[in-house]
């Protein structure tokens, strides 16, 4: 069976082009640390989380280390998906890992117990999400509005994912799909890889617009308050 070593892979080496902001968003500061340093914390700060590294552009190391910390640094792509493979490949050069967890920077705020719930559901799939219902009507939208997409059924899907180290390797080096992939779970499905759902967090969501990071310190002041 699978062994334990568990690696987490921050994926950092985005521009942030639709946040507006200079500074790759990653950077950017939200409740008073650059996002990429809240994430870090989390996943280094697991239990379970044998080893961190982060996926960034090779002249961002530095900025990395000075906001994390030690921690090792690959070089990342012109996409996502090459930026995770760019990942994988040098965890698998390092010695591999039995279970990933695959992160966005853009995702500041981590519950522990949003990890605890997907390593656990690796026990029985090959990949495991966060997910949230979808609450507003959704339907389709070019110029005039289109027809109602039915919302049941449908889920906003949200990361850390978790994956079977060698399966999403796997499915990441076999990819040959048209369009860019914007998460993992879906080439693990590519793959044949069966996804298993669990309850995702209102704190994880993706900072991506202006908007996004005044919505992300609201988030954080209510979970986080000390009194
Ligand atoms: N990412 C990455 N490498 C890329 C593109 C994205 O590592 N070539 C990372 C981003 O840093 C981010 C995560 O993937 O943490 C999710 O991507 P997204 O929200 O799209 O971030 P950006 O690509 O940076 O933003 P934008 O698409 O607005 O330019
Ligand atoms: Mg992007």
């Amino acid at each position: 069976m699978n062994g334990h070593r568990t690696v987490a892979l921050i994926v950092a080496a985005g521009r942030g082009e639709r946040s507006g902001s200079a500074l790759p968003k990653q950077f950017a500061s939200v409740a008073g640390r650059p996002m990429v340093a809240h994430s870090h914390a989390a996943l280094a700060g697991h239990a379970a989380v044998d080893a961190v590294v982060v996926v960034t552009g090779t002249d961002q190391f530095h900025a990395v280390q000075v906001a994390v910390g030690p921690v090792q640094c690959v070089a990342g792509g012109a996409t996502r998906r090459q930026s995770v493979l760019a990942g994988l490949e040098s965890i698998a050069a390092a010695g591999g890992a039995d279970r990933v967890l695959i992160h966005d920077a853009a995702r500041p705020f981590l519950p522990t117990q949003v990890i605890d719930r997907l390593l656990g559901a690796l026990d029985s799939a090959s990949g495991a999400v966060p997910v949230l219902a979808v609450a507003d009507t959704v339907a389709r939208c070019g110029g005039a509005l289109g027809d109602v997409v039915p919302r049941d059924g449908l889920v906003r899907v949200q990361t850390p994912q978790a994956f079977i180290f060698s399966e999403i390797l796997a499915a990441h080096r076999g990819w040959s799909g048209d369009a860019e992939p914007t998460d993992d779970a879906q080439m693990l499905r590519a793959a044949g890889g069966m996804v298993a759902p669990v309850t995702g967090d209102t704190m994880l969501e993706k900072v991506t617009y202006p908007d996004d990071f005044a919505a992300a310190e609201a988030r954080a002041a209510a979970r986080y308050r000390v009194r």
